[in-house]
């Protein structure tokens, strides 16, 4: 990662900054943070397959489980959403050693400077370095922060049930607040008709997959494809327990990367943004990917907003689709193997 969050970042390791260099650290976001290779001993954590993969391209040891394992410098490096940075800050308060530093670094257009001010709640002090439009913020654990704050925000980010359903979801995972409509939308077009094999691509925290199970009884296994482990978990817990004895399978997978398997039926609501910026590429991928992955007359279910134009790439893959259901936000695109 050379990029200005990193070059921030290291600038907190620079006689500007101050800091030693840790013998121990966690990176919590890991990103590869190209000078860091050189620090003793360093360990990611990254629930984004695409970047944990980057993190363990680049050289660095990828952790999973954090345990109750505490570093002596824990580093945020924090994601797209308010629920999700918070519940980082906690994440880190819980693996920093006694005595320890946290340090942050994000782009200002993120909101670095408000997340400053709302760390500083519970660390009473920090202090930063601008540069390159990002800050880094520091704060040392001595032993007067507010832990009633940090409290709050380790229950925010807990696990929870959304209201009406028995689904659990995880905030700042995509629709944590509830069903995402443009879903529900293709749940009501599915025919009665789909059975075998189904992939379910960027699955999310299940939804689409423990409906499909739900719903269709000849359907015999689903294979859910999720970027973000955090979902995946989820998923776990909304899915296995209405696969009433079907094989069901949870894989952590960058779906633009290509999927072995072919299915009689794919469903897909396409993620149409990279952090916080749209991306229709990403979409347009898991199109592809997704045309190639049909057994022949399999069917693939995309829904999409309605000004999303996926039709040109629709048209690239030769083979023949149709528009099954529209509303006023979103359509529902068929496309067969016939
Ligand atoms: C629009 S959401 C749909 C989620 C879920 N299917 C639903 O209906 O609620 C798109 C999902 O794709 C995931 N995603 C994004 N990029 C991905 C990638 N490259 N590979 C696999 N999943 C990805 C996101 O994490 C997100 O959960």
């Amino acid at each position: 990662m050379s990029n200005p969050v990193a070059d921030t970042l290291m600038l907190a390791f620079s006689a500007e900054g101050g800091l030693a260099v840790p013998e121990r650290a966690l990176v919590i976001g890991a990103e590869p943070v190209g000078r860091m290779i050189t620090w003793p001993d360093v360990v990611g954590w990254q629930p984004l397959k695409t970047k944990a993969e980057a993190w363990k391209r680049a050289g660095f040891e990828l952790i999973e489980d954090l345990g109750d394992e505490r570093w002596p410098l824990v580093v945020v490096l924090p994601g797209k959403s308010k629920d999700e940075t918070l519940a980082w800050f906690a994440l880190a308060r819980d693996h920093l050693a006694p005595g320890g530093t946290l340090v942050v670094a994000m782009p200002n257009t993120a909101g670095a400077g408000r997340f400053e001010k709302t760390l500083r709640q519970a660390t009473r002090e920090t202090r930063a370095i601008t540069k390159n439009k990002c800050r880094t913020f520091i704060a040392t654990d001595d032993g007067s922060w507010d832990e009633s704050v940090i409290d709050q925000w380790r229950a925010d980010g807990l696990r929870r049930t959304l209201p009406g359903t028995d689904y659990v979801v995880d905030p700042g995972v995509f629709s944590a607040k509830g069903v995402d409509p443009g879903s529900a939308f293709l749940m009501e077009h599915l025919p009665h008709t789909i059975r075998g094999k189904v992939a379910d691509l960027g699955a999310g925290w299940g939804y689409l997959s423990a409906e499909v199970l739900k719903r269709f009884p000849d359907v015999n296994r689903v294979d859910l494809f999720e970027v973000d482990s955090r979902a995946l978990d989820c998923a776990r817990a909304n899915v296995a327990p209405v696969a009433d004895g079907r094989d069901v399978r949870f894989l952590w997978q960058d779906v633009t990367l290509g999927i072995k398997g072919r299915y009689d039926t794919i469903v897909m609501n396409p993620p149409f943004h990279t952090g916080q910026t749209k991306d229709l590429s990403l979409g347009l991928a898991f199109l592809k990917v997704a045309a190639d992955s049909l057994v022949k007359r399999g069917k693939l279910f995309i829904v999409a907003n309605r000004q999303l134009p996926y039709e040109a790439a629709l048209n690239e893959t030769r083979l023949p689709w149709s528009i099954v259901a529209e509303n006023p936000t979103y359509k529902i695109l068929l496309m067969e193997n016939k």
